[in-house]
C-alpha cells in the first residue's frame, strides 16, 4: 500500500491520457514522495498503462529524478563557474567529511541530510554558495560549514 496513495490518484487522474505527460506525472508524484520508489513506478504502469520500463528509463534518464530515499535536509552544492572558481570543491569536501559520507554516497545513514550537485543557485556573486533546504549561504569557506549544519541536526 503506497503511503500517499490518494495524492497520487490525484496526479495521476490530471494527467492520465494526455500526450507528453509522464515527465511532469512523474515530477509530481516525487514532488509528494521525495523520490520515485519501484513500488510508486509499478503502482503508475498499473494505472496509467505506461509500460514499467519505460517509466524507469525516463525515471534513470534525467538526473532531477531520484530512486532513493532523500533526507531530511537537502543541501545543494553549487559548481558553477563561478562557485567553481571561487572554492566549490573544497566546501563539497568540507561536507561531505562532516557528515561522513563517502564520494559515491549523497544521503546520511540517519536520512538527515541529502546532498545535491547543482550548476548555478543563481546568486553568483556570493560564490562560493550552497543553499540548505530554503536557505542561502554565500562566502563560504570549508571552514563555516561546520556551524551551517549544526543548525539542522
Ligand atoms: S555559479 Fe554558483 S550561484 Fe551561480
Amino acid at each position: 500500500m503506497l503511503k500517499n496513495k490518494s495524492l497520487i490518484d490525484g496526479v495521476i487522474d490530471k494527467f492520465i491520457g494526455k500526450k507528453g505527460a509522464l515527465i511532469p506525472l512523474l515530477q509530481e508524484i516525487q514532488n509528494i514522495e521525495k523520490y520515485l520508489s519501484r513500488d510508486v513506478m509499478k503502482y503508475v504502469a498499473e494505472k496509467t498503462g505506461f509500460k514499467l520500463a519505460q517509466i524507469y528509463g525516463v525515471a534513470t534518464f534525467y538526473t532531477m529524478f531520484r530512486l532513493k530515499p532523500q533526507g531530511k535536509h537537502v543541501i545543494r552544492v553549487c559548481k558553477g563557474t563561478a562557485c567553481h572558481v571561487s572554492g566549490a570543491n573544497s566546501i563539497l569536501d568540507s561536507i561531505r567529511s562532516e557528515l561522513k559520507l563517502n564520494d559515491t554516497d549523497d544521503t546520511t545513514s540517519d536520512g538527515l541530510f541529502t546532498i545535491m550537485v547543482v550548476a548555478c543557485l543563481g546568486c553568483c556573486s556570493l560564490a562560493p554558495v550552497i543553499m540548505v533546504d530554503d536557505n542561502t549561504y554565500g562566502k563560504l569557506t570549508p571552514e563555516k560549514i561546520t556551524n551551517i549544519l549544526k543548525k539542522y541536526k
